[in-house]
């Protein structure tokens, strides 16, 4: 109820800087004894008939928070207070980085969307690995890794290697992202060779520690490149696919900003993310599970992935709209909505409308 007064204000700010103020709001007030428990009373969101299970781990609904709002780790417990069923930190990169030149994010207010282009700003993986040390229990927590800028394309597999080593014994499960339109040429990741030589050094890394690993894919691959994105997933033996990243492609916007250069996230990446989500799910053919992000905003949103066959979904931008009631408002209207179609748990939901 409070949110839109909270949201004009922050709204006058710069989106970084909006951003960096929840970040360091929300860490200050869960610094208060007793204030996590509140918080999580207020946020609570509904879990009954609504648990759902990925590579083996359990989530206790389908609403996660997605790669890019807590890319240090530094607000991962103030995130499972607002009631997220699994968070993804980062993206991490082995070294820290200063990321792209400021201002590097743009809200599309208009449009209900958000361009950025941080560029992989990342406190590296050492601070990273500390805190998620320390991370909350009784929630998964995935951790989303990728390059540094200054290492070439060739030795891109060493990067992902070295932060996959320091990193993934503190998470649940690893996302290797190939598909950030920020970082040049990353997204060249997606040809077979190099997704080949990649996942098959992740897969010997993998080996003792056995966490699940999920590729986060681009929304702007043509069909045949999901195609060989997808096989090679699976034939390296990949625990899932989150669809998608950010979209460079501009559909439907009015507003201002929309020159900027960066990925498209929010509304106008609605229809591009679910369109990758059908592709993705004829693909994959049950095989792997599918967590799908980008452009859900309300209940129906998440309802119609998870007919259309996602596991999972996860959040950014909407949050940034709707606020910090997001998780609760979903998962309440979702329970409505399966109310009154007369279903009683998430497994009758999922797949239903492929
Ligand atoms: C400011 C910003 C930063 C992001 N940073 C990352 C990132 O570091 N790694 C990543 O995999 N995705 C990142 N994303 C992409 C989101 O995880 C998500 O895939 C995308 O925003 C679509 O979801 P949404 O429409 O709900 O925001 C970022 C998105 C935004 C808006």
């Amino acid at each position: 109820m409070f949110y839109p007064i909270l949201r004009s204000a922050l709204f006058q700010l710069d989106p970084e800087e909006a951003h960096e103020h929840t970040v360091r709001a929300l860490n200050t007030a869960l610094s208060v004894p007793g204030a996590a428990s509140v918080m999580r009373s207020i946020y609570r969101p509904a879990t009954h008939g609504m648990q759902t299970t990925i590579a083996g781990m359990s989530f206790a609904h389908p609403v996660g928070l997605a790669a890019g709002f807590d890319k240090h780790a530094d607000i991962t417990h103030g995130m499972a207070c607002l009631g997220f069923s699994h968070i993804e930190v980062g993206t991490v990169t082995p070294k820290p980085q200063e990321g792209n030149p400021k201002p590097r994010m743009f809200r599309l207010s208009t449009d209900r969307g958000l361009i950025n282009r941080m560029g992989f700003n990342s406190a590296g993986m050492e601070v990273v690995a500390a805190r998620l040390a320390k991370r909350p229990r009784g929630l998964p927590i995935g951790v989303n890794i990728g390059k540094n800028r200054d290492t070439s394309l060739e030795h891109a597999t060493a990067d992902y290697v070295t932060a996959f080593s320091r990193l993934a014994p503190h998470a649940d499960y690893v996302a290797l992202n190939i598909s950030s339109p920020n970082t040049p040429g990353l997204r060249q990741l997606h040809e077979t060779t190099a997704l080949q030589e990649l996942l098959g050094a992740i897969r010997s890394a993998n080996q003792l520690l056995n966490k699940p690993i999920f590729l986060k894919i681009s929304p702007d691959e043509t069909p045949q490149q999901l195609e060989q994105v997808i096989s090679t997933a699976i034939a390296y033996g990949i625990n899932g696919i989150i669809a998608t990243n950010t979209t460079v492609t501009r559909p439907n916007l009015s507003g201002p900003h929309t020159n900027e250069a960066g990925g498209l996230s929010g509304m106008p990446l609605r229809m591009l993310s679910m369109a990758t989500l059908r592709t993705v799910v004829a693909l994959t053919a049950g095989r792997v599970p599918t967590i799908s992000v980008g452009g859900i905003s309300t209940a129906a949103d998440v309802y119609a992935r998870l007919k259309a066959g996602a596991s999972a979904v996860q959040v950014y931008t909407a949050m940034v709209y709707t606020g910090p009631a997001i998780v609760a408002q979903l998962t309440w209207g979702l329970a409505a909505l399966m109310r009154r179609d007369g279903v009683t748990t998430i497994a009758e939901v999922i797949g239903t409308d492929r």
